[in-house]
């Protein structure tokens, strides 16, 4: 392999991922030719497939491999299928919740992006978003309830049991995801609005302190906001443009960042990044990166899911794993040309004819095309 390859493990998952991803590698594939890069990808079992194939959800070969590459890029775990498994045991907790704490994916970065041209999938009035969607979430990923010890349940006897959840930050923890906060906001608006339960809970007392000392220190440049999440989730709904950054801690980013995901229309658009505490060999951040939606069992299979989250997943590698902001933009600006030009999977079709997967990332290589 020359020096101008990416190494990265490829995890497509269930349910639509593998179609997605398989289109996926070939528009990463052709941007390479264009940017100069080769692809030095391994693929391996994640999620019910693996359970099924090795039977744990995240097999120490995957973690083995994913330790020898520079990026993860991930697809899409769950089903049917394994919905009777423990809570613990299902694709979605045994598989992502480890690979976060496995490599310290403490950065969730999800781009809200509805183009005015897709006003229509919005569940808002169009009225109320005439210019589409254009925000981000930076959500906290491997701290607070998800994590906290301890967390348990207890038999108490007499047909009474006790489950225990801890939420807990330290100061270190919230300094790290303000960074990536205003790292984004530089790059952007440079506006943040912080959203926390000050009013009620001790963590989100320290979170904003250590938030607001840590932006006066750092980030004179941006403006800083704070906002309670019952608050947070009544404005996203109202006027989601009024926010630039949205910053937040892991429960409260778990759940704004799903309501953020379907006011900006079809999840089948939306990608995301998990950037780790720790370098890969070119000196920028490891990073996971995978679509918002789901595995989709509905259509699996059928080769008609929309792949462009997925796309959109893989430019977000190129830039932040791989520094490659240009292959990156450009996929970007192709993704949005196909769809904007008319290509439409069925989710985004709106009374257009609806195209296949292959199609939509045909129409995505097309605009590689002319606009490279
Ligand atoms: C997400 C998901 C996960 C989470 C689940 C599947 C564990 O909802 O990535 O937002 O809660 O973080
Ligand atoms: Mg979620």
């Amino acid at each position: 392999m020359s020096d101008n390859s990416l190494k990265f493990a490829v995890l497509p998952g269930d349910g639509i991922g593998p179609e997605v991803m398989d289109v996926t590698l070939s528009v990463l594939a052709r941007v390479g030719e264009k940017f100069g890069f080769q692809l030095d990808f391994t693929c391996a079992d994640v999620g019910g497939i693996a359970i099924d194939r090795h039977g744990t959800a995240l097999p120490e070969s995957t973690l083995q491999l994913c330790r020898a590459s520079d990026a993860i890029l991930f697809g899409s775990v769950g089903g049917p299928q394994w919905e009777s498994l423990p809570p613990k045991e299902q694709p979605e907790r045994a598989a992502l919740l480890p690979l976060r704490k496995a490599f310290s994916l403490f950065a969730n970065i999800r781009p809200g992006l509805l183009y005015s041209e897709l006003t229509d999938a919005s569940p808002l009035k169009s009225e109320r978003i005439p210019d589409g969607i254009d925000i981000v979430c930076i959500r906290e990923l491997t701290g607070g309830i998800y994590f906290g010890q301890p967390k348990e349940t207890t038999d108490l006897g007499n047909g009474e049991k006790r489950a225990v959840d801890t939420m807990v930050y330290h100061t270190s923890e919230i300094e790290r995801i303000a960074q990536v906060a205003i790292d984004t906001a530089r790059a952007r608006g440079k506006r943040v609005c912080s959203v926390d339960k000050a009013n009620v809970l001790e963590t989100s007392v320290l979170w904003r302190s250590v938030v607001t000392e840590y932006f006066k220190r750092e980030a004179a440049d941006i403006e800083l906001s704070h906002m309670y999440v019952d608050n947070a989730a009544m404005q996203l709904a109202r006027d989601p443009n009024q926010f630039d950054v949205l910053f937040t801690e892991n429960m409260f980013g778990d759940i704004l960042s799903d309501e953020m995901g379907v006011i900006c229309g079809s999840l089948g658009m939306l990608a995301s990044a998990s950037l780790g505490a720790q370098n890969n060999r070119l000196g920028k951040p490891f990073g996971l990166y995978e679509p918002s939606g789901g595995t989709a069992p509905d259509i699996a299979g059928q080769g008609i899911a929309n792949p462009c989250a997925q796309i959109l997943s893989a430019a977000l590698m190129l830039r932040y794993s791989f520094g490659l902001n240009d292959a990156a933009d450009a996929i970007e600006k192709a993704v949005r040309t196909a769809v904007t030009g008319g290509t439409r999977t069925a989710d985004i079709a709106f009374g257009l004819p609806a195209v296949n997967t292959a199609a939509m990332a045909d129409a995505v290589l097309q605009a590689l095309e002319s606009a490279v």
